[in-house]
């Protein structure tokens, strides 16, 4: 697959295999992209101006599907052998990136579309605002643990995971989707821990008000609980207070705690774990947790089993999960935990791994999971309805081709951006509502290319878009 590019004017590049250039760096030569690089969900892979003398880098851009580069040489692109001399490239061929025409003008948008566009770019500000300061409390916290000896301070973890939740609550899917960031993997961990605290909170919440109360009923007339299930522990059908919630939502940011006491190198292997390196990840969520816990005196019992329990087996017989532990007596808010857990790794790029397609990551933990366990069926559908796969401000492509943006994840309503050959619309399209028979078995969301997420998918919508959205920004200053 090549790099995409947007937004760039049209230029000729030479387009160089990926393995080729890895092996000149690895030989002391160096290379400059003089373009910026995207991979197929408009994720920054490498910076125009960067002079990559690492081949790690390279690689990592190869775990992204990236099998050619572009090299820029007006953009002051070029590659250079180990004692620097420039390499001549092959001649170039023309790009012409999506959106790169200035001239596109469409008719002024409708009152009701631009009115979407700028709440759209109110949360997505506030969203961003938001995880950059959860950020920072993640980080003083684990950094603290690490020097002093596991001591830290709950009360600003307190009052930021309030701050996360009644953000989510009001705003729902779109604040997780816009948790995926650009080139996380030395602070892996602190996007994790904000990840699966605001995606496991957002289940938690769906779970909580629309299937605890119909499987509580359903218990008071069948307490040996659904048919051909084992009896089971009545904890795990709770219904939850808020106080609970809150510190439900607490466990998921502190979740893995116990890693930073863990050596990076096991944590970020790429290969398969030896017996002994599984033994060490682990203690993650035993001795080394609990001595933490303990520590701190942490004693709530939401915490602290979230903490111990996201890795146990949500199912009889489900493999590779520690501590051993009867999935009966496992809450649901720990279940929950795993999926928001699963879902975020699966999704997030990481030093070895190049992020996978949400659709097909939600797809495949369905499969794994359905059909189990009765009660995990609950679960299993809070999860499927909340992790946002289309949401508001992100892009998709069509089955036709077309690309089109996401004006509402509640149907979804598309703004079609391109025609079916890509190319970029003239003339203001019809919005599209998926739901209501405007469309025909021609015109669907494509599965299989990954939607490209609100916060990536501002580089390269079209001016006209971006004027609107930039315009609501100035209109509705966000968050204090
Ligand atoms: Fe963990
Ligand atoms: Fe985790």
């Amino acid at each position: 697959m090549r790099a995409r590019l947007h937004p760039a004017k049209s230029e000729l590049y030479s387009q160089l295999p990926i393995d080729r250039l890895i092996a000149l760096v690895e030989n002391g030569g160096k290379v400059r992209t003089g373009v910026d690089l995207f991979n197929g969900r408009g994720v920054l892979l490498l910076e125009k101006s960067v002079l990559v003398a690492d081949p790690k880098i390279l690689r990592k851009v190869k775990a992204q599907g990236t099998m050619s580069v572009p090299i820029a040489d007006r953009g002051g692109g070029g590659v250079w052998d180990r004692k620097g001399r420039k390499i001549s490239l092959p001649e170039g061929e023309p790009v012409q990136p999506l959106f790169a025409d200035k001239s596109v003008t469409w008719p002024k948008l409708s009152k009701d579309v631009e009115l979407k566009i700028s709440e759209i770019t109110e949360i997505k500000l506030a969203a961003a605002r938001r995880y950059e300061l959860a950020k920072e409390c993640i980080k003083k916290t684990l950094d603290s643990i690490r020097q002093a000896g596991g001591e830290f301070d709950l009360e600003p973890i307190s009052q930021t995971v309030g701050e996360l939740v009644d953000f989510v609550t009001v705003n729902d899917n779109s604040f997780a989707y816009l948790t995926r960031e650009i080139f996380s993997y030395d602070d892996y961990l602190y996007n994790h821990s904000i990840n699966v605290c605001t995606i496991g909170t957002v289940i938690m919440q769906r779970f909580n008000s629309a299937f605890s109360t119909a499987v509580n009923s359903f218990l008071n007339d069948n307490p040996e609980g659904p048919p051909g299930a084992a009896p089971r522990d009545p904890g795990a059908f709770v219904y939850y207070t808020s106080s609970e919630l809150r510190n439900i939502s607490i466990g998921y940011f502190l979740h893995d705690l116990g890693k930073v006491m863990i050596d990076p190198e096991i944590l970020n292997k790429a290969g398969e774990l030896t017996a002994k390196e599984f033994q060490v990840v682990k203690s993650h969520v035993t001795d080394k947790v609990e001595r933490v816990l303990r520590k701190n005196k942490l004693s709530d019992p939401h915490i602290v089993n979230v903490c111990l329990y996201h890795h146990a087996a949500l199912y009889a017989g489900e493999e590779r999960c520690y501590p051993q532990q009867d999935h009966h007596l496992v809450p649901s808010y720990v279940k929950v935990c795993k999926l928001a857990d699963i879902y975020d790794a699966m999704t997030s790029i990481r030093c070895y791994k190049g992020a996978l397609n949400p659709v097909s990551v939600v797809s495949e933990i369905f499969h794994h999971y359905a059909r189990k366990d009765p009660f995990l069926q609950y679960i299993l559908h809070s999860f499927i309805g909340s992790v946002g796969i289309y949401p508001a401000g992100s892009v998709v492509y069509l089955t036709n081709g077309q690309l089109a943006y996401v004006l509402d994840s509640d149907g979804p309503i598309l703004l079609p951006l391109t025609d079916s050959g890509g190319t970029p619309l003239t003339k203001e399209p019809e919005v599209v509502v998926m739901d209501r028979g405007q469309i025909t078995n021609s015109l669907a969301i494509d599965r299989q290319q990954p939607p490209i997420s609100p916060l990536e998918a501002y580089r390269i919508l079209p001016d006209y878009l971006r004027r609107t959205l930039e315009a609501g920004r100035r209109q509705k200053p966000v968050l204090a």
